[in-house]
């Protein structure tokens, strides 16, 4: 979506702030000994309260309101009877759409008490996904974005996963310019144009390199190859000639 008139952008920002609000509840309610599909049934609720569907739902068919991916799952997790437990780090999707317009944010947390080098991942892949945010610009080139995140990461002696990319949003969940590569990418020779929709969204790891199925009875669930501790930051932004608006904020 290219955002053109006002009234685009305040729906867009209405069901961004919706996404970023269900993502945190549902963050802030996460306990040992609770099902990913009891933490699902929690977005569920406050989407549907305000006015909200899921858009894997709606879009794909996923058995699920929103993605929810545990330990050695990086993406796509379907809310089910596994049960959580202090420690586990836990990715939480919510894509949603209200009034024909879509948002899309993401997090990783760790629940209570983690390994230090998980709970550092996490501070770093926030640190990894601002950096991006932090280059978009209306006018400049869309590689800036990869660009700035990949240096980022290896800085950090981090890998990035290089086979699930940032996209545009809005009309649809996954809609035009297609995929944005969220890593260093010497073929991409787009610009951001002002109003343009798009996720911010790299998986930063400490090793995998890239997504694969985790099993063949799942057509969603993905992890990391090699397997490798891996989190996912994600908001919803609109390119502006002054820099990133950022529309999946819950304050
Ligand atoms: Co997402
Ligand atoms: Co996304």
């Amino acid at each position: 979506m290219t955002i053109t008139t006002e009234e685009q952008l305040e729906k867009l920002k209405a069901i961004g702030r919706i996404c970023a609000i269900t993502r945190d509840a549902m963050a802030s309610a996460m306990r040992p000994g609770m099902t990913t599909l009891e933490l699902d049934e929690i977005g569920a609720k406050l989407l549907a309260e305000h006015g909200a569907l899921s858009a894997p739902m709606v879009s794909y068919d996923f058995p699920g309101t929103t993605c929810i991916s545990v330990n050695e799952e990086i993406a796509h997790g379907i809310p089910g009877p596994r049960v959580l437990h202090e420690g586990d780090l836990v990715n939480i999707d919510v894509s949603a759409v209200k009034d024909g317009v879509f948002a899309d944010c993401g997090a990783s947390f760790v629940l209570g008490e983690g390994d230090k080098r998980v709970v550092n991942l996490c501070r770093d892949g926030k640190k990894a996904m601002w950096a991006g945010i932090n280059a978009v610009k209306a006018g400049a080139p869309l590689a800036d974005v990869g660009d700035a995140i990949g240096k980022f990461a290896k800085k950090g002696g981090y890998t990035l996963i290089r086979n699930l990319a940032s996209h545009g949003v809005g009309d649809s969940l996954h809609d035009e310019p297609g995929e944005i590569a969220t890593w260093p990418d010497r073929s991409e020779r787009r610009r951001m144009t002002n109003g343009l929709v798009f996720t911010i969204e790299p998986f930063l790891s400490l090793g995998g390199k890239m997504s694969d199925h985790k099993s063949d009875d799942d057509d969603w669930t993905l992890v990391s190859r090699p397997s490798a501790p891996c989190v996912q930051y994600e908001h919803t932004v609109v390119a502006t000639p002054r820099g990133a608006v950022v529309v999946t904020l819950s304050a």
